[in-house]
């Protein structure tokens, strides 16, 4: 097998971090490796916002909370009342994919772009997870205007469309669940 299909099979969402911060090197790979990713046709209309600075991450999770209490899945309004949940499980990168709402595919080039970057966190040996929350945040009425208050903005036109958090796992990495039966069809 080789390194790039072992990445993709080891890679693994972690949910406890260590406080160590990634270097710098490795963020800007990380980083290179998302704008590498395709783009419906080549626009390349993205942007990454990292977030490292502690308190506007510690605002923005206080945000992602307090919009699950919303929500119209039980689970999340039953996580936002528990002070043991950190929607960032204290990892100390946060990166969200935004790219301009009027691009081709502004939604898949994001989504591909974090793709590439979870991947090569992991081969990186940098843990990560997707975050969902940002995006609810945004899409709330009041959303991008409570992230603006917090110092959180996107370029002009910008809609966020993918999150994770990346750092080193703090625990052995989980086992990946077994992959669905009869997911696949070949028409040959
Ligand atoms: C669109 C999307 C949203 C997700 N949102 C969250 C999230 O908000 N919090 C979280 O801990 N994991 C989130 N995940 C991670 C999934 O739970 C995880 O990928 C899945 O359980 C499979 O585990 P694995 O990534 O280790 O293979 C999300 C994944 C995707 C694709």
């Amino acid at each position: 097998m080789n390194d790039i299909i072992q990445a993709i099979l080891t890679r693994r969402s972690v949910r406890a971090y260590q406080p160590r911060q990634i270097g710098e090197k490795d963020l800007q790979e990380i980083l290179l490796a998302g704008q590498y990713a395709p783009t419906a046709m080549g626009d390349q209309l993205w942007h990454f916002t990292v977030v490292q600075n502690a308190e506007l991450k510690e605002k923005l999770q206080l945000l992602c909370k307090a919009s699950f209490k919303n929500s119209d899945i039980p689970s999340l309004r039953e996580l936002s009342s528990r002070d043991d949940v950190h929607v960032f499980y204290h990892a100390p990168t946060l990166v969200i994919v935004s790219a301009d709402s009027k691009a081709v595919a502004p939604l898949w080039d994001s989504v591909l772009a974090m793709e590439n970057m979870l991947l090569a966190a992991s081969s990186l040996g940098i843990s990560s997870c997707w975050v969902h929350s940002p995006m609810i945040v945004y899409g709330a009425p009041e959303g991008p205007a409570s992230l603006s208050s917090i110092g959180l903005n996107f370029p002009e036109g910008h809609v966020p469309y993918a999150a994770a958090v990346f750092g080193y796992s703090a625990q052995p990495l989980p086992e990946a669940a077994p992959r669905k039966p009869g997911t696949v069809t070949l028409l040959q």
